[in-house]
C-alpha cells in the first residue's frame, strides 16, 4: 500500500511497484539535462501508466520540481498520481555546490510551502527527510511532519537514507510510513537489517538507484567509463576501479540471463529489484522518453 487516493469522494488504496525518479531532471551533478527531454520523459512515463513520481528540491535547486509542476498542470494529471518529494537539504542561491542539512521545524515549514509552489499543488503525497540531520533532534522533525499531515499538506511521512538505529529512534515520535533507501543487484546492504525491519513494521519502501546509475543498463564497459563532470558516479564506491571491474564481469553473465528472458539488462535489473522481499516500489531514473520506454514498457502488466 502506498497512499490513499480520493476518487469520486471515496478513499482508494493504491499499489504501484515502480516509480519514475527525477534526479537527472535537475542536471547537476549528472551530465547536463534539457527541460524538453525531462518533460518528454515524464509524459512518456505517464502514458505508460507510471503513477508515482519521486523528486526533491535539491534536484537542480528547484528545477526538477518546477518541471514536474508545470508538466502535470499542462497535462492535467496531478490527481492521477502519487507525488513524492523531500526536504532537509538546503543550498545557497547561485552557489549550488554549497549544500547543508537542516531538518529543523522552522526550515521544514518554509520548505514545504516552497515545494508546493514549485510543484503547483496543494499537497505532497509522500514527504521524506532527505538525509538524517545530526544537528536537529529527530523528535522536532517528526512532530512537525505530524503537524503537516494534520494540515493535509502532506500524505505519508517518509525518511530517507536512515540506518536501523536512527530509524528506530524516529519511530518513537511518529509512525514512519515510508522509507527511501538505495538498493539494486550490486548494492545489497539493506537486506541485512533495513528490509526485515520494514517488513516487520509494515513500512513502505521506495528503493532507489535501481539501475546502479546506469551501470545495470550494460552501457558501460572497460574502456567506456561514465564521464560525469562533477561527483555523482565518479564519487560512488561502485565505480571505483576494483568494484567496477568485478561488476563489469558479472554484467556479462547477467546479460545472458536477461536475453534468455527476452529482456534488456535494464529491464532484467528492474524486475530483479521489484521482486525482492520487502521492496514496495523501485524508483528508476531516466533522462529522456527513450530511456523511459525501455525501462517501463510492459511493467504494468507485470504488476497486475
Ligand atoms: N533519497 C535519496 O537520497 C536518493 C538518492 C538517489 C536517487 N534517488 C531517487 O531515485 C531515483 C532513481 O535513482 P537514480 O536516478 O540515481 O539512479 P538509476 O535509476 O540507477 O539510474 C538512472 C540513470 O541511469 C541512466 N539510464 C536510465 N535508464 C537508462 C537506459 N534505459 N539506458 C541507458 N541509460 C539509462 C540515466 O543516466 P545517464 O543517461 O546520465 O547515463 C539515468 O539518469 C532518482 O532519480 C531519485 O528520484 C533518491
Amino acid at each position: 500500500m502506498i497512499t490513499e487516493k480520493k476518487k469520486n469522494g471515496q478513499t482508494h488504496l493504491m499499489v504501484t511497484p515502480v516509480g519514475l525518479g527525477t534526479w537527472v531532471f535537475g542536471g547537476w551533478p549528472w551530465n547536463e539535462s534539457s527541460d524538453k527531454d525531462s518533460e518528454s520523459a515524464l509524459e512518456a512515463a505517464l502514458d505508460l501508466g507510471v503513477c508515482l513520481i519521486d523528486t526533491a528540491p535539491i534536484y537542480g535547486c528547484g528545477r526538477a520540481e518546477r518541471i514536474i509542476g508545470r508538466t502535470l498542470k499542462r497535462l492535467k494529471k496531478r490527481d492521477d498520481l502519487i507525488l513524492s518529494s523531500k526536504f532537509g537539504l538546503c543550498w545557497e542561491e547561485g552557489k549550488r555546490k554549497k549544500i547543508w542539512k537542516d531538518a529543523s521545524s522552522k526550515n521544514l515549514l518554509r520548505e514545504i510551502d516552497d515545494s508546493l509552489k514549485r510543484l503547483e499543488t496543494d499537497r505532497i503525497d509522500i514527504y521524506h527527510l532527505h538525509w538524517p540531520d545530526e544537528k536537529t533532534p529527530i523528535g522536532e522533525t517528526m512532530e512537525t511532519l505530524l503537524l503537516l499531515k494534520e494540515k493535509k499538506k502532506i500524505g505519508k511521512i517518509g525518511l530517507s537514507n536512515f540506518n536501523l538505529s536512527p530509524l528506530q529512534e524516529a519511530c518513537r515520535y511518529a509512525p514512519v510510513e515510508v522509507l527511501q533507501v538505495p538498493y539494486n543487484y550490486f548494492a545489497r546492504d539493506i537486506e541485512k537489517e533495513i528490509l526485515p525491519f520494514c517488513i516487520e513494521k509494515n513500512i513502505v519502501t521506495l528503493t532507489y538507484g535501481t539501475l546502479c546509475k546506469g551501470l545495470l543498463t550494460g552501457k558501460f564497459s572497460g574502456d567506456k567509463k561514465p564521464n560525469d563532470p562533477v561527483r555523482n558516479r565518479s564519487w560512488d564506491a561502485i565505480f571505483a576501479e576494483e568494484n567496477y571491474e568485478k561488476c563489469l564481469n558479472e554484467i556479462e553473465t547477467l546479460k545472458i540471463k536477461a536475453a534468455v528472458e527476452n529482456l534488456t539488462l535494464a529491464q532484467w535489473a528492474i524486475r530483479w529489484t521489484m521482486h525482492q522481499p520487502g521492496v514496495t516500489c523501485a524508483l528508476i531514473g531516466a533522462r529522456n522518453a527513450k530511456q523511459v520506454r525501455e525501462n517501463f514498457t510492459s511493467l504494468s502488466q507485470e504488476s497486475s
